[in-house]
């Protein structure tokens, strides 16, 4: 064997380099039976037999191949959050947008390259309230491993945090009486660390229902925390420990010190954290929902979530220290972290466009609307509609294409989206109000119509898209998620977007703003994000809250073929399945 100094340079480094791999995995989803909150729980949806399911594990450049095996009663999709999917657009996964579902009983696989991305993004079901269950990590770590992080010091370990919510309930059937009610869902019964919900809820079984995460004392853990709650952004603080954030939804920040991080839905937060306790001890990891709602007063369940960060030698009957406590509506808290984080700008990295095509304003929030004919638990028996919740863009409340159509997607490739959508989403909301004032909170206002309306752009057209919080119902931090894209978050601020004001730039980070696939629009407030749209297909966007998702809050960016093959969508994989 050649010794490797011996060998040509160029073959030295481009054997220390890993190539490219397939990386597969097969989910099956079906039953998990479980001991949550002290009852013995039946899940219906598991991958693999687990909660959460199994976290896949890639480097930049690989190729993800996952056989998705349904074998629960329910229809199921899954969604690589955050992952681009250029020249995959069919595997992107939200239900009626991109694919029609996988029916129980069949197959599909999905088959993506993470190229140009590293970090953490997860997956998740794009159907119902199914996520609740499914859902997992998705960590891209760099093609030469750890040794090119570019943030120092490179961790010692590793570790996957995920966030979540938990209902003593079926969460199938908690999302038809939503939907078929015209009502938003009650609050989870409990938030969980990595499936456990901790000791606050466990008398009956503590060791089993608290994650315990294991440190020895002087080492740095990278933390890949990432929030797969329906509809709820979190804190979370570990006590007498801080962090530095390196990176979020899977982009590198510059490094930011903080003892708090602040996640909202769709959102994933890379952080370091040292293990530099004086003694081997026993720390609280608390998870704390954040009540963004001002206004009304949407239910909301207060309860933390605890895991336990346990040093090597630390006393196991040792009781943890807790972190001090964050208000639920700690507002002040949750945009400072938000805003203040910016990117690092690294060479070969994309920057933010400075000339922009189109310009978008878009309100984003609450109303109601009329409880539609097949929305039968609102339904009268003396043909009056009444009113129900309904959220919107816009003012256009967004309605999937019923099963039986064919997917958006498919309908956009096949030239005919007659009878599945129309190209009609506006540029602006239909009337300009005092957006965030008390006294808009009007029956007039409120009023929204459903439909499926989509934004068309061409191929590598610059979209910057104002989004503004409304007064209507509640004032609330909505979580816009992009699919297909990242995008740069400009500024953010509270009150109305003032156009006039923040015109030419002088507001606007154009250096290093930070890059996301989701933006937490403050509550009562706004965010400027700009994107280029170089990826063809059919782009959700929409709340990452999936109560206000199942109202309406979401639209469709069609973004047209580009000049080559390259550039252009393919034809629909042979096993995708038909509606
Ligand atoms: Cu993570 Cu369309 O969602």
């Amino acid at each position: 064997m050649a010794w490797p100094w011996l060998l040509p340079l160029g073959l030295f480094f481009a054997a220390s380099v890993a190539q490219a791999a397939v990386v597969e995995h097969t989910f099956n989803v079906g039953n998990l039976s479980i001991s949550q909150l002290c009852e013995q729980a039946m899940i219906i949806t598991a991958v693999n037999g687990r909660l959460p399911g199994p976290t896949i594990k890639v480097r930049e450049g690989d190729t993800v191949v996952v056989h998705l095996v349904n074998e629960s009663p329910y229809n199921m999709t899954i969604h690589w959050h955050g992952v681009f999917q250029r020249g995959s657009p069919w595997a992107d996964g939200p239900s009626m947008v991109t694919q029609c579902p996988v029916k129980p009983g069949c197959n599909y696989t999905y088959r993506f390259n993470v190229t140009g991305q590293e970090g953490t993004l997860w997956w998740h079901a794009h159907i119902s309230f199914l996520r609740a269950t499914v859902y997992g990590a998705l960590v891209i770590r760099p093609r030469g491993g750890a040794a090119s992080y570019p943030s120092s010091p490179k961790p010692h370990r590793e570790e996957v945090l995920l966030l979540g919510e938990w209902w003593n309930a079926n969460v199938y059937d908690l999302e038809r009486t939503a939907f078929l009610s015209g009502n938003v869902t009650g609050p989870a019964n409990a938030y969980t660390i990595n499936g456990k919900p901790g000791d606050p809820y466990s008398n009956c079984s503590a060791a089993d229902q608290t994650y315990k995460f294991h440190v020895r004392r002087n080492e740095t853990y990278l933390l890949r925390i990432i929030n797969a709650a329906l509809n709820t952004p979190m804190f979370l603080r570990v006590a007498n420990h801080s962090f530095t954030v390196v990176a979020a939804d899977a982009a590198y920040t510059t490094p930011y010190e903080t003892d708090v991080v602040v996640v909202a839905p769709g959102q994933t937060v890379d952080a370091l954290m040292a293990a530099a306790g004086a003694a081997p001890g026993r720390y609280y990891m608390v998870a704390t929902p954040y009540d963004s709602a001002v206004g009304g007063t949407p239910p909301f369940n207060p309860a933390t979530a605890r895991a336990v960060v346990e040093y090597a030698g630390a006393a196991g009957d040792e009781t943890p220290q807790l972190p001090p406590p964050t208000q639920n509506n700690d507002t002040a808290t949750a945009f400072r972290f938000l805003s203040n984080l910016t990117a690092l700008v690294l060479p070969g990295k994309p920057t933010v466009p400075l000339s922009v095509d189109t310009r978008m304003f878009v309100t984003v929030g609450l109303g109601n609307g009329d409880c539609q004919p097949k929305q039968t638990l609102c339904n009268t028996t003396d043909g009056t509609r009444p009113r129900i919740f309904s959220s919107s863009m816009n003012n256009a409340s967004f309605l999937l294409p019923d099963a039986g159509s064919p997917s958006m997607l498919q309908a956009h490739y096949d030239g005919n989206a007659s009878g599945v959508y129309t190209r009609d989403f506006p540029d602006r909301p239909p009337v300009i109000f005092d957006y965030t004032a008390d006294a808009s909170d009007t029956d007039e206002l409120k009023y929204t119509t459903k439909s499926t309306k989509v934004r068309t752009l061409r191929y590598n057209e610059t979209v910057e898209m104002v989004l503004q919080n409304t007064r209507l119902i509640a004032k609330e931090s909505h979580p816009m998620h992009l699919h297909g894209f990242n995008f740069f978050v400009l500024a953010q601020g509270f009150g109305n977007y003032d156009e006039a004001a923040a015109a030419p730039g002088f507001k606007f980070n154009l250096v290093n703003p930070q890059e996301r696939n989701t933006v937490a629009v403050p509550t009562g407030g706004w965010a400027v994000i700009r994107f280029v749209a170089n990826n063809p297909g059919m782009w959700f966007m929409h709340c990452h809250f999936d109560a206000h998702l199942d109202l309406g809050l979401g639209m469709v960016f069609e973004v047209q073929d580009g000049p080559t093959a390259e550039t252009s969508v393919p034809p629909p994989p042979l096993d995708l399945p038909h509606c």
